[in-house]
Formats: structure tokens, sequence, C-alpha cells
């Protein structure tokens, strides 16, 4: 059996929070979004732990200056930033290369309108962080998806796929994710450095979404496409990244855009000035500053939880169901579990809601043919991930009866 060490156990004391009546998406749009306020919320991609103190200490010096005018980015921002990347992930960033918005999201659908023309089509490779399809569909593209493949615990690329959908000459832009939501891969160098020279070889725009970069579990390292091969695609790419998932800020809303082409930049700012002028979120990147400069034993420590959770979660399945098979998780705290081999598609809500009392995000929302899948996030309280598994469990068990 996996155990809690003492000094996660600590951790997990020390930053837990009841987010009952926080207004908290997570926590109390249950009623509204699942239509039963008491179900156990593992489903939006937040946490339940406090982001770290020096980030709350920040924070709070800043507001009790008193004065929310408009801001200038804050001294050493890009140090703190550009330092956190080169240790975690040896990514050599420049200055240049970084512009600000106010989620990955907004930039999602910046990208989309930038990239491409209405009826134009944008791939992605479902299952897919929902949102990729709405940016596309809501602006009025078509969403083509090369889907994965699962082999069992783990998802691959079709990359015979891939190259014939690219072939076809009317893909203008690739929504990439990078570890991929939901099915939690790390693509490996040699899996990027493939897509990167289809994108560069049929003129395809690839736009990487890293924002759970560092989450990297049970020995995976992370990539970014910034990095492979040396450098040598830097100019074809976008990355967006935040520090919204890592340290938990997602509605002080302030992301980056990455862009190493200067002449891509260019009309990147060109374009964007058209649809927004964006106003940095000052709370937003004074927290982001603090957690990068000082968030990094808070954050090992939470990986340490996550990867406990997900542990537990693996075990507890293995032994007493199985035949249901957990998704290799190697990138993001989200487990993506398939319950096919015991309950029927059009039983999912039913059974996951009202047997076991759980709002999860569904397979289906991340691609129509996963509708017997369903996410948990495993960024909470370790009793919060237990409570659900044994529930889990026990109706799975009744199931087959
Ligand atoms: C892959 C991916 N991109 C973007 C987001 C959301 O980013 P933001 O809150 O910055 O819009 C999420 C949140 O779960 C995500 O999983």
């Amino acid at each position: 059996m996996v155990e809690l060490s003492n000094t996660l156990q600590q951790f997990v004391t020390e930053n837990l929070v009841d987010r009952k009546h926080t207004a908290a998406l997570k926590w109390d749009a249950l009623q509204e979004r699942y239509g039963n306020a008491d179900l156990l919320p593992l489903w939006v991609a937040d946490m339940e732990f406090k982001t770290p103190k020096a980030v709350q200490d920040a924070l709070i010096q800043r507001v009790e200056q008193g004065v929310f005018g408009y801001s200038l980015i804050p001294d050493g921002y890009f140090e703190a930033f550009a330092g956190w990347q080169a240790k975690r992930h040896h990514i050599q960033l420049e200055k240049d290369w970084l512009r600000f918005d106010h989620g990955v999201v907004n930039s999602l659908y910046a990208m989309v309108h930038w990239c491409t023309k209405p009826g134009d089509q944008v791939l992605v490779l479902q299952p897919v962080y929902y949102p990729f399809m709405s940016a596309i569909e809501d602006n009025g593209r078509q969403v083509v998806s090369v889907d994965l493949v699962n082999q069992g615990d783990r998802w691959t690329i079709d990359f015979d796929r891939l190259e014939t959908t690219l072939a076809q000459g009317q893909i203008k832009l690739f929504l990439f994710c990078s570890p991929h939501n939901p099915v939690g891969r790390i693509w490996t160098e040699a899996e990027l450095e493939k897509v990167l020279a289809l994108c560069r070889q049929y003129h395809v725009q690839l736009v990487s979404d890293e924002i759970h970069q560092d989450f990297e579990l049970n020995g995976h390292k992370f990539t970014s496409v910034l990095n492979v091969a040396k450098g040598r695609y830097q100019n074809d790419v976008v990355v967006l990244t935040a520090p919204s998932k890592t340290f938990n800020l997602a509605s002080l809303a302030n992301s980056h855009v990455l862009i190493p082409d200067a002449d891509k930049r260019q009309a990147y700012d060109d374009f964007i000035k058209t649809i927004h002028a964006t106003e940095n979120s000052l709370l937003g990147q004074v927290a982001a500053k603090a957690a990068y400069q000082h968030g990094e034993a808070w954050f090992d420590n939470l990986l340490g939880v996550i990867t406990y959770n997900y542990q537990s979660l693996k075990e507890a399945f293995q032994t007493n169901c199985p035949e249901i098979t957990v998704a290799d998780l190697q990138g993001t705290y989200l487990s993506y579990i398939n319950l096919a081999p015991v309950v029927n598609a059009d039983a999912l809500e039913d059974f996951v809601q009202n047997r076991c009392g759980l709002a999860v995000d569904y397979g289906a929302w991340f691609a129509p043919k996963d509708n017997t899948y369903i996410r948990l996030n495993l960024a909470t309280d370790p009793a919060i991930v237990k409570t659900a598994v044994q529930r889990l469990i026990t109706e799975l068990k009744n199931q087959t009866k």
C-alpha cells in the first residue's frame, strides 16, 4: 500500500482550505451545473490548496498600498519567470518573445481569429480540453480531429492519420495540448519532433498549450516545443503558458504568449490590438513573480501529494476492479478513466452523480466517442480522492453483481 509521508501530510494539513461558500466554481456551481449541490466535486482543474505563503504575502503587501490604477509589469517579472523556465525545463526564454493575456483560453480564441478565417479547418487531437473545440466552433471554424489512439493505459498519436490529414492542405492551424489534458501524456521529444516536422512540411501553424508543463509525474520529463531538436522549430511555434495551474492562481487572470519569431510576433501585435488592448493583471503578475521566485518547495510537495493520490487510486482500482483501466499519469493532475467494462454510456451520468454522488468531467466533453470515460481531478485532499474512489469501487462492484 502506498503511504503519504509525514512531510506530505503536513503540507496537506497546512494548505487545505474548505472552499464551499467562497464563490468557488468547483464547489458552489454544483446545483447549477449538475443539479445537485451535495455532490463531491472532482471536476474543474483547480485545487483545494492555498497558494504558497510567499505569494499571499506579496499580494497582501501590494493590496495594502491600496491603489490599483494602470500599472507596468512588475520589475523582475521576466527574470523570475525565465528563471523558473530555465530551472524546471531548461528553456532559455528571451524577453522579446513574451506577451501577456488574461488566460490561456482567451489566447486559444485569439489564435483561431489570428491564424484562420471563418470556415477554415483547425486541427486538434481528441480527446482534448473542450475549450479547444469551443474556440474553433464559436469562431465559425471547423474542428478536425486526428483522434488519439488508446493502447490500454497509454495514449498515442496516430502519425499516419496526422500526415494524411495535414497533406490534404486544408488545415491552417493546429491547437496542440502538451502535456495533454485529459489523457495525461507528456509527449516525448521524438513524438514532438514528428509533429513539428509535419507542421513545417505542410505549412500549418502549431500553437502549443503548455499550461500543465510543471506537472511531471512518475519520472516523466516535460519537453517544450521550444526545446525540440535544440530549438530547431522555435520560429515555427507559438507557446501558451501560465502560472495558474502550477500555483492555483486561475482567477488572477495572468497568462503568457511566447512567440520567438520576430515577424510572427509583429503580426500578432498588429492583430491583437484590433480585438483587445490588454491591460496586464497587476495582482496576477505580483502573485506569479513571487510564486516563481519562492514557490518551488511548495510545488514539489504538491507534486508529491498528486503522485500519492494517483498511486493510491491506481492501486485501489487494480485490487478491486481490475477490469477498469486507469490511464498512465505522466503529466497534468487529471486521471482519465474508462468505466466501459462496467457502465454503459447512457447510464454514466446517473451512475456517477446519483449513485456515487460525484461531480466529474465527462469524457464526452473531450471527444464524442469517449462517452464512457470520466476525468477526476487529483490536486486535492487525499481524503477526497479516497472517498471518491471508494464510492466508485463500491458502486462498480454492485453493478457487476
Ligand atoms: C490544457 C488547458 N488549457 C487551458 C486551461 C485554462 O487556462 P486559463 O484558465 O488560463 O484560461 C486549462 C484548464 O484546465 C487546461 O487544462
